[in-house]
């Protein structure tokens, strides 16, 4: 069992430093990451199990670091971000036309201006688990559940031992267990197919997984 002081209170949020010089240097910084690569990769692995042509939307948007993928696969994309900055450095990386195939908006993710079930598909990396509260991470993921109507591939962070659900006023990171995940996800009719391993750290008891979930409910 692991010692529960591993998966410490952590109330330090990082939703509003996207901004300025911050989302100028986003990409830039995250490259050099190895696991920058990995999470690339998985994500092609998950994307190349569903059918071609679907309707993605992926949110936060950031840098748009997918789009040659969904493009590679004939999807139709839209992105959202809280930052209109990152959406400006998101059209510098991928290029005017490529930027331009993709439908963005600037918004927030807990409150999406999008119908139930416009998507086929929503992909949310690097939000859920560290960039914001766990009380707005399940807003988040009760917008997102709504507004896809099959698919979701989700990165999300579960204890390797042990495990306890936030507070609402802590960041989700790896608290949870696989199985607490697992129960958060079918309350929002979500079910597991697949998860693709991104990063592991034995020493905090974490492990980060691209999640592909179907809708069930
Ligand atoms: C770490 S980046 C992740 C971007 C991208 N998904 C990726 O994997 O690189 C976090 C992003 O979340 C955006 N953000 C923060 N709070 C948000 C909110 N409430 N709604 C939508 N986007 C938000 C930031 O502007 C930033 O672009």
């Amino acid at each position: 069992m692991a010692d529960q002081a591993t998966v410490s209170k952590n109330t330090y949020a990082k939703g509003d430093r996207y901004y300025g010089k911050a989302a100028e240097r986003y990409e830039r910084k995250r490259k050099k990451q190895d696991w920058w690569h990995v999470e690339h990769e998985e994500m092609g692995r998950l994307l190349d199990q569903l059918p071609k042509g679907l309707k993605v939307v992926d949110i936060p948007f950031g840098t748009g670091r997918f789009v040659p993928l969904y493009r590679e696969r004939g999807y139709t994309i839209a992105g959202l971000d809280a930052s209109h900055e990152m959406l400006g450095a998101a059209e510098r990386a991928l290029g005017s036309e490529a930027f331009a195939a993709c439908e963005t908006t600037t918004g927030n993710a807990m409150a999406l201006p999008y119908s139930d079930g416009e998507f086929d598909l929503l992909v949310s990396t690097r939000f859920l688990r560290d960039i914001i509260l766990f009380e707005d991470a399940k807003k988040a993921l009760a917008e997102f559940a709504r507004v896809s109507r099959t698919y979701l591939i989700l990165q999300l962070g579960e204890a390797i031992e042990g495990g306890r659900v936030p507070d609402g006023d802590e960041v989700w990171h790896s608290s949870m267990s696989a199985d607490m995940n697992r129960e958060l996800l079918s309350s929002h009719g979500l079910e597991i197919e697949e998860k693709r391993l991104v990063k592991e750290e034995a020493d905090i008891n974490s492990r980060i997984h691209h999640v592909l979930c179907r809708k069930v409910g």
